[in-house]
């Protein structure tokens, strides 16, 4: 019997509307299934949460998470509070603190999900670098608000940071059986940074001879997911490129109501953090129209971190069933229904294949 701690962040905007479908999926596998026992504790640590009290998360926020196996998280981002508060203040310490520097991206077109590359098999991993980069703090303004004004945003790129992820990516690509790594650079234009980058991953590939490693710079790389998608397997980026990235790979897949992602502290010394690919969404909060299945599947991801696979691949499953059957869709698959209808689909598809598996059907 397992028994596992999550802590549930809704955030803002369709955040708490695609988690309640989330949440329903947890209460039935922990109906249907005696050996997977999940508690969970919600946070309504957003927006609504800083403008009560100035800040984000409480003081002891990080105390608190730290305690727990993982964490749900939906999107936050809400137009009463600067973007750039709301991410430093809640999804960057938590990453960064939690070292959770691999943001796991997978980029899968699910049968069913109508697209121009439909027919294709396009599924690949998207391993962005998810603690340093770009995404630092590190950086100033100096003579504000007059011409000589100068900003400086550093990009911080570590040996020590390089390695780890590429190594992920190499031992993901081992253990799932892919024979290419694909690393984003841009080392002929920044020259520094790219280019220890780019000499940290072919050492870490020269460990890897069966698998090939592949550079390209990101320019071309974005141009290339859009024209053949279906050669990648494993993608390794630093954090900026990674992010683009992942944007641009879920678009070809079917949107970002599609693209799940995981924040993952491999070492498991802290909870990693599984949430949508997507933000808040505020052109359409409130309406009950999100697709709810990148939240969904980021719990197939947790799942997975947590070691039931199987459960993992069952909710998967289910997904895919329920576009497949084309009856209940979300309107940016095309159709006119509401998430919770959506979340209740891919509820029912759940029990049926989980009653079926265990022969009760
Ligand atoms: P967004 O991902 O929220 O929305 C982009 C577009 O995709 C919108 O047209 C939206 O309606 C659509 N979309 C996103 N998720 C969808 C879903 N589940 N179903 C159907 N359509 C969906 O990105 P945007 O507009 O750039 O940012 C909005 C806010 O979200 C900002 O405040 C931003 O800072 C924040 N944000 C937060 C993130 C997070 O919490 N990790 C990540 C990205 C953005
Ligand atoms: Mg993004």
């Amino acid at each position: 019997m397992t028994n596992y701690q999550i802590a549930v962040i809704p955030g803002d905007g369709i955040g708490p509307e695609v988690m309640n479908e989330a949440v329903k999926v947890l209460e039935l596998l922990k109906k249907l299934d005696p050996s997977f026992q999940i508690e969970f504790d919600t946070f309504d640590w957003n927006s609504e949460y800083y403008l009560r009290n100035g800040k984000m998360m409480p003081d002891d926020a990080l105390d608190t998470l730290k305690k727990y196996d993982a964490i749900l998280f939906g999107a936050i981002g809400d137009k009463r509070v600067p973007d750039d508060v709301t991410v430093w203040e809640l999804i960057m310490p938590i990453r960064k603190n939690f070292k959770q520097y691999i943001n796991l991206r997978p980029v899968k077109l699910l049968k069913g999900v109508s697209s121009r590359y439909s027919g294709e098999t396009i599924d690949f991993v998207i391993v962005r670098e998810n603690a340093e980069g770009e995404y630092s703090n590190s950086g100033g303004r100096l003579y504000l608000g007059t011409e000589q004004e100068i900003a400086v945003q550093n990009t911080i790129i570590t040996r020590t940071g390089t390695k780890k992820v590429a190594r992920f990516a190499f031992e993901y690509a081992k253990k799932h059986d892919k024979r290419t790594v694909t690393s984003a650079t841009k080392s002929n234009a920044i020259i520094h940074s790219m280019k220890l980058w780019d000499e940290v991953v072919n050492e870490v590939g020269m460990d890897y001879p069966a698998i090939n490693l592949q550079s390209y710079y990101i320019d071309a790389l974005a141009a290339y997911f859009v024209s053949r998608p279906e050669d990648f397997e494993v993608v390794v980026a630093s954090n900026l490129f990674g992010d683009i990235l992942s944007d641009l790979g879920s678009a070809v897949v079917g949107g970002l109501g599609l693209s799940p992602s995981a924040n993952l502290n491999p070492e498991g010394d802290f909870p990693s953090m599984f949430e949508p690919v997507h933000g808040s969404a505020p052109d359409i909060a409130g309406k009950g129209i999100a697709n709810p299945i990148a939240q969904i599947w980021s719990v197939a991801l947790m799942l997975e971190h947590l070691g039931r696979r199987d459960l993992a691949a069952v909710i998967l499953e289910s997904i895919e069933q329920v576009i497949v059957q084309n009856e209940v869709q979300t309107p940016d698959l095309g159709g006119s229904s509401t998430t919770s209808e959506m979340g209740s689909a891919i509820c029912d598809a759940l029990q049926h294949l989980l009653l079926v598996r265990e022969g009760r059907y």
